[in-house]
């Protein structure tokens, strides 16, 4: 095996079994509520009769399917409902693998570390394009390590852990470098509804065949344990990724896609304006209390999470797990997203305790 599962539940473990009072800030699970809609839906669900407890069409249900491209402004036939955006990007990278045109994809470092976990284990080389120092990614770097060998460039904006957003000249300049180089940009964008800065662009505002799109309700819903999720990919890879969808899953949960389904058309923006507005008090608390202990910090434009740095106390497990038992705060070891950030700690931003975990850091570290 030359893939290794992801460290984020062995912290959460660690925390779970420490011996006092944890604020966890490991996870990105969300604390705040769905849309009412959806726990109607959720209601509405158990009164169905028995034949709608059955299989639903492998590629999501019909209606869901429809919302969701009309909303996204594609074809129908573009958009698959997977098990999550997790899903999503491994059909993504999975089909961009298969083409036969490259085994390298070109991954930020720092990184969500299941895209290279998931490339390793379909056989692909993951390859880094280091992030600025402020996490935003410059087009120009990713042209530079692009080659005939590259199958995909797989981005994430709103990005975890950076916080950072690509503009539209960013998505445009990566789109032109998959198309140049015969490869499939893999755009996830399961933070859309977190762009604090205005300037997220999605890569479906510009039409290729050679850009997918991810995505998913996890976090715009609070839901992750849902696993709703969506493709968008264009016809080349669409129909190879139904029947890996269907081989792999059969299909995925009816009643999550019933509950989803009725949110989307029955929330209004005032939902997800109210979800920024808290998160944007949590990111002012959280680094307010940080620049009083001292720390380095990249404020997010978008996402949820805040990378912060401690001078001489890099990010390993061993110091995440010294934070757990000393501290009373549960990070992420930087070292988990790959070697740039390996001396910051990621944490994420899921909890109304995060003043109080930023106070207890700045306790510690005095
Ligand atoms: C960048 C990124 N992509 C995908 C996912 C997984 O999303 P889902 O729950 O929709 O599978 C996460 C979850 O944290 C994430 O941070």
């Amino acid at each position: 095996m030359d893939y290794e599962k992801p460290l984020f539940f062995q912290v959460m473990q660690y925390a779970e079994a420490a011996d006092r009072d944890v604020i966890d800030m490991v996870s990105g699970n969300p604390d705040w509520e769905p849309p009412e809609a959806l726990r109607d839906g959720l209601c509405e669900y158990a009164e169905l009769p028995v034949e709608r407890f059955q299989y639903p069409p492998s590629d999501g249900l019909l209606e869901l399917r429809e919302e969701i491209a009309s909303r996204r402004n594609v074809s129908l036939e573009s958009v698959i409902v997977t098990n999550g955006a997790g899903e999503a990007n491994y059909l993504a990278m999975a089909e961009a693998l298969d083409r036969d045109a490259g085994t390298e994809v070109i991954l930020t470092d720092p990184v969500y570390p299941y895209y290279p976990g998931k490339i390793q284990m379909l056989g692909g080389e993951p390859v880094y394009v280091p992030a600025e120092e402020d996490g935003r990614l410059d087009a120009a770097a990713v042209r530079e390590r692009a080659s005939s060998d590259t199958a995909a460039v797989v981005v994430n904006s709103p990005n975890n852990p950076t916080g950072a957003v690509y503009g539209e000249k960013t998505v445009e300049k990566l789109v032109g470098i998959v198309e140049e180089f015969d490869a499939i940009l893999v755009s996830d964008e399961v933070y859309d509804h977190f762009d604090y800065s205005g300037r997220f662009s999605s890569a479906l505002s510009v039409d290729s065949p050679h850009r997918a799109v991810t995505s998913g309700f996890s976090k715009s819903m609070a839901i992750t344990g849902f696993r709703v999720g969506y493709a968008v990919l264009p016809p080349e890879l669409a129909e190879p990724a139904r029947t890996r969808h269907m081989l792999v899953n059969v299909t995925g949960s009816r009643p999550a896609q019933y509950a989803v389904l009725k949110a989307l058309r029955e929330t209004g923006p005032e939902y997800y304006e109210a979800n920024r507005a808290m998160l944007r008090e949590r990111i002012d608390a959280f680094t307010e209390a940080l620049d009083a202990a001292g720390a380095r910090y990249t404020r997010p434009d978008g996402a949820f999470y805040v990378l912060a740095r401690f001078d001489g106390f890099p990010g390993t497990l061993d110091n995440v797990e010294r934070l757990i038992d000393e501290a009373g705060v549960a990070g992420m070891p930087g070292e988990a997203f790959g070697s740039s950030r390996a001396d910051w700690l990621r944490f994420a931003l899921v909890t109304p305790r995060a003043e109080e975990a930023a106070d207890r850091l700045s306790d510690f570290f005095a």
